[in-house]
């Protein structure tokens, strides 16, 4: 009898075909995140999960459910499993590092750019009709070539864009909790520089750290008032790593210049205080979404949970035990 296991968001028909090889397969294709309650009992008899980032895995869940053995996120960030808990209940934890590190990275520059030259302001103008005339003082933004970019994590993703800002001939600043090695630095060009230093310094700060409790508001109202009030920040990692209700009074103020955000503390429901501001380019948690790095996650989250599930040794463990 092949081992069970649930799919609990929508993936692509070739990534379920896969896993029919291997397991007699449940999913859920309608896409409707289950509650923590439907969760655990659709869990309940089986041995694996692929699950998301809206999926979480937590003791009360585990204790539900004695067969599991492998829960598979389709996704870097892990923030959603308690993997403490999976250890103690001897369940393996995966995630999918690596695949979606360029396309992450791309994104990141172009919550840059729009943000830089406010072409989503621009845009909504036009497409409201009230574009009568070229004006020399219109839309004025902040130039991306010569500045400073000051990236908080130089991991996978920050390298990332340290790379890419080569072509703008900016400089590039990084703080990390680890430095970096002289390798890496010299790769990506970049200097490391103390919390303060790069908020005082960048023109854009970009975070590419995971959330944690020592990543909690990372970003609040001191550390905005530190930076310039020309600055631009920028946040492709986690809801949860800006203090999102600070940001709002800062980007109100004019204590920063404007905010590019694809993730949001408690999203899908975020502040309603971002709608009203014209100086924030606003993106649904879609930086790692284009078809082919999509494809990609959610098959390595497909290996991770075959391999688990028939040699115990999934490529992406993030609990070894
Ligand atoms: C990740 O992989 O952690 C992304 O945030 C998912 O989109």
């Amino acid at each position: 009898m092949k081992p069970k296991i649930l799919v609990t968001r929508e993936v692509f028909d070739d990534v379920l075909e896969y896993l029919s090889q291997y397991f007699e397969v449940t999913s859920n294709q309608s896409d409707i995140p289950f509650d923590s309650e439907t969760l655990a009992s659709k869990l309940s008899d089986k041995q694996g999960a692929m699950i998301t980032l809206t999926d979480r895995i937590d003791t009360l869940l585990l204790t539900r459910c004695p067969n599991l053995k492998a829960v598979c996120n389709i996704a870097v960030g892990y923030n959603n499993i308690d993997l403490e808990a999976c250890r103690k209940a001897n369940v393996m934890a995966t995630n999918t590092p690596g695949v979606l590190d360029d396309t992450t990275g791309d994104f990141t520059w172009t919550l840059i750019l729009a943000t830089a030259r406010r072409l989503t302001e621009a845009e909504a103008y036009l497409r409201a009709g009230q574009w009568d005339r070229w004006k020399l003082k219109q839309f004025l933004g902040l130039d991306i070539h010569h500045a400073t970019l000051g990236i908080f994590g130089l991991g996978r993703i920050g390298q990332v864009v340290a790379r890419r800002a080569t072509g703008f001939e900016m400089k590039v600043i990084y703080h990390d909790v680890h430095r970096a090695t002289p390798e890496i630095e010299q790769a990506c060009r970049a200097r490391f520089v103390s919390k303060e230093e790069l908020l005082s310094l960048a023109d854009i700060v970009t975070i590419h750290v995971p959330y944690s409790p020592e990543t909690h508001h990372l970003i609040g109202k001191r550390e905005l008032e530190q930076m310039k009030p020309t600055a631009i920040l920028i946040n492709a990692s986690r809801g949860g790593v800006v203090d999102d209700a600070a940001l709002i009074e800062a980007l109100r103020s004019g204590t920063i210049a404007g905010a590019g955000l694809d993730v949001f503390e408690n999203e899908p429901k975020f502040n309603p205080g971002f709608l009203e501001l014209k100086n924030v380019v606003l993106a649904p948690h879609i930086a790692s979404s284009s078809k082919a790095t999509r494809h990609k996650m959610a098959m390595l989250a497909a290996e991770n949970l075959v391999a688990a599930l028939t040699t115990g040794k999934p490529p992406n463990l993030l609990n070894p035990f």
